[in-house]
């Protein structure tokens, strides 16, 4: 099975931006990591960032064409960009899964990142482990597609 890492804006920046919050690793990092926890779970894993909307837009769209499973970090379009949930809506209901992630665990931040527009349409969701919240998305991708 194939699980597109679909990554939003200013995360590309990991690692330099805010480490407090969002650690040191950057996104080369999580590419390396991602792969082998992909070849783990017999899941042929690719991560993207962009800051753009549209791309991103883009992006689902290919997954549903592919049949390609997503992991999604919004960034910042999580709390509201409709335009993002439309395009992952169709991922969801397409009988692909998509789990929204986080590095950190919005819900305990400001309030605008209380409210996500995606969580809705999502197959599940998994904040506030870092990058492990990656792997544990893939993870529930992995058990999902055996049971
Ligand atoms: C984030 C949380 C968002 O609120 C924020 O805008 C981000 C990163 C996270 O991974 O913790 O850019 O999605």
């Amino acid at each position: 099975p194939r699980v597109m890492i679909l990554n939003g804006p200013n995360l590309g920046r990991l690692g330099v931006r805010e480490p407090e919050i969002y650690g040191h690793a950057s996104m080369a990092d999580l590419r390396e990591v991602a792969d082998d926890w992909g070849a783990r779970l017999g899941l042929d894993v690719e991560v993207r960032q962009t800051d753009d909307e549209a791309q991103i837009v883009g992006w689902l769209h290919e997954a549903v064409d592919s049949r390609s499973h997503v992991v999604l970090n919004p960034a910042a379009f999580t709390h509201y960009s409709y335009a993002l949930r439309d395009a992952a809506a169709q991922v969801t209901t397409s009988s692909l899964l998509l789990v929204e992630v986080h590095l950190s665990n919005p819900a305990a931040r400001e309030s605008f990142r209380h409210y996500s527009v995606v969580a809705g349409i999502a197959t599940g969701t998994v904040a506030g482990f870092g990058f492990d919240s990656y792997r544990l998305a893939l993870e529930a991708i992995s058990h999902k597609l055996s049971h």
